[in-house]
């Protein structure tokens, strides 16, 4: 059976058993406690706690869906025979229609009578409830929340499908809860099928919402939530050892070159359909957040073909993952050209440092938390090629070791110190300006003050729901990211034109204050609200004090002292990055 026919077989299982099929939602989710969408609840989370009413949407209370999912938690694994980043998961829901019962049923009678899947190759798994021990879980109900094993489910697998009891596994939080998605949500106990001892599916009853606290509140409405991994669906179904074998992989593994080891092979290959589809979602290559994930898959990939001899049209790769699941997601395919420019501008602006990056990490004798976060800042090296080139040099580096180092880094860029790197180049670095001289830094200097110009013209134009979501500057140009829904009109575009040149004319003096969090955030200056700042900030303005000030930023500079020292600021380009995301492109003269 191909997997074609596993996602249709999947759809019209649940279609028929009415349930709605709606379509997966996009990488980037709605939710912005969260960086990507890990799981197919995501975009239903609002109908599980009754805020939204599914019947009302979706004409039903059950519904279907294959959703595109992303988990960076598993990067370290992917290489192994089932570990992905970037994955498909089949998923019904119910948002008070129907619960464990019909649940477990339909679970087993997709796998066993519409798969084929022999009884005896399947066992289970159910929430055995809180020890009086306590859980070691890190998720922790608050003190004194026990919740109970779940004779339910253990009863209908049992009595009602006739699992025998030794193949009923219980198991507690760790494994048999579900806990939310972000920093709050629906969540519950769940019980698993498992085929020949590996996991394909979750079922997830939904009993609880988790607040910020992590106290268990009751849901009102019992919800059902479950997800199955097509890729090792696949594997099952199919008869294969690993995932990689699979109709799924296949066409693209065989298109790496055989001279990297298997494990890099498949590792590049969960990064190729991992990198087409955060491309096609809007995801770009940064230093931060969804934008850092895709730049260090690019990078990996990169890196690994280049060592092997650089001897595959690194463009053809991507046709090639938009040739197979074109079909099932034709966003590809509306994306290509997006996919293919955006690879090749960030394998551009990587391979420039790589070379000079690999001869300096033969050199160093021993690769610390320290020198390794200096590799990559320098010539922007990630983590995973630090580990996998540095051999026994890299023996005690960790991921945590490193990420800690690199938030360090984050805060202290973020409040703006213009760095001096040795010799290699860069004397700015914060992330968002880079500068190799003195020129260049007067230059992405000015390009700096006009977005912060920019960001509150937006908002004075288009509405105060305009938030920042990322922004670039360059010597040539600044590109800003901003959350909005449609495209702006031309007359807006002149408008925030028109604001900006004349704030430059009147010859504003730039300052900064430096004040605790708690005051800054009070001055109302705007910021990103997921961003971890550090205790002290700066507060950027643009106005004569801090209280008449037209434009207020946390930020850590650099910026010019006057507006006029702008010059005139010219408006590009305004276009679609992603489901509600705007980029302007502006430049100075
Ligand atoms: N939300 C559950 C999971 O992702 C089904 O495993």
């Amino acid at each position: 059976m191909t997997s074609e026919e596993i996602r249709k077989k999947f759809l019209e299982f649940f279609r028929v058993r009415e349930h709605t099929v709606v379509p997966s939602s996009s990488l980037i989710p709605d939710d912005p406690s969260v960086l990507l969408t890990t799981a197919g609840m995501q975009q239903f989370k609002r109908y599980f706690t009754g805020e939204l009413d599914a019947k009302k949407d979706f004409g039903s209370l059950n519904t279907a869906s294959i959703q595109k999912c992303f988990r960076t938690s598993d990067i370290d694994e992917v290489g192994d025979a089932s570990h992905l980043t970037f994955f498909e998961m089949l998923g019904n829901f119910s948002f008070g229609g129907y619960f464990k019962e019909k649940a477990i049923e339909y679970g087993y009678e997709f796998i066993t009578k519409d798969l084929g899947i022999a009884p005896d190759r399947i066992s289970v798994s159910v929430f055995k409830g809180d020890s009086s021990t306590g859980s070691t879980s890190s998720l922790q109900a608050g003190s004194g929340q026990v919740i109970p094993r779940d004779d339910e489910s253990f009863g209908i697998w049992h009595e009602k499908i006739g699992i025998s009891k030794n193949k009923i596994g219980e198991n507690g939080r760790e494994d048999n809860f579900w806990g939310p998605t972000g920093s709050e949500g629906p969540c519950g106990p769940t019980s698993e099928i498992y085929v020949d001892g590996l996991e394909v599916w979750n079922l997830v009853f939904n009993e609880y919402y988790q607040k910020p606290d992590k106290t268990l509140e009751k849901l009102e409405t019992l919800g059902v939530d479950t997800g199955m991994g097509l890729e090792r669906l696949a594997m099952v179904v199919q008869n294969v050892p690993t995932i990689f074998e699979t109709d799924l992989f296949q066409p693209l593994i065989q298109f790496l070159p055989a001279n990297l080891s298997e494990r890099m092979r498949r590792i590049l290959t969960d990064h190729m359909r991992g990198i087409a589809f955060l491309i096609s979602d809007g995801v770009w290559p940064s230093n931060k957040e969804a934008g850092y994930i895709l730049r260090r898959l690019i990078r990996r990939l990169v890196t690994h073909l280049h060592l092997a001899g650089d001897t595959v049209d690194q463009t053809q790769i991507f046709v090639e993952v938009i040739n197979l699941y074109g079909s099932f997601y034709p966003e590809l395919n509306l994306n290509k050209e997006r996919i293919l420019e955006v690879f090749k501008e960030e394998r551009a602006r990587f391979k420039f440092t790589l070379q000079v990056g690999l001869k300096e990490l033969n050199r160093v004798t021993s690769l610390d938390a320290k020198s390794a976060f200096k590799l990559y800042e320098s010539y922007g090296l990630p983590y995973e090629i630090l580990k996998e080139l540095g051999g026994d040099k890299a023996i005690k580096l960790t991921r945590e070791a490193f990420d800690e180092e690199f938030s360090k880094h984050k805060i202290i860029s973020r409040m703006g110190a213009v760095k001096k790197f040795g010799g290699h180049g860069l004397i700015l670095n914060t992330g968002e300006l880079k500068a190799g001289d003195e020129a260049e830094l007067k230059k992405v200097t000015r390009l700096h003050t006009a977005t912060h110009l920019l960001h509150r013209a937006l908002r004075q134009v288009l509405g105060d729901d305009v938030h920042q979501m990322g922004s670039d500057i360059t010597t040539e140009r600044t590109r800003f990211d901003f959350s909005f829904n449609r495209k702006m009109t031309p007359e807006e575009l002149k408008k925030v034109e028109v604001i900006v040149n004349e704030k430059v004319k009147e010859e504003l003096p730039v300052k900064f204050e430096e004040m605790t969090k708690e005051e800054a955030e009070k001055t109302g200056a705007l910021h990103f609200f997921k961003e971890k700042y550090p205790e002290k900030v700066k507060v950027y303005y643009v106005g004569d004090s801090l209280k008449t000030a037209w434009s207020k930023e946390f930020c850590g500079g650099p910026h010019v002292t006057h507006t006029g020292e702008i010059g005139k600021i010219r408006i590009l380009k305004e276009e679609a990055v992603g489901a509600g995301v705007r980029r302007l492109r502006a430049t100075v003269e």
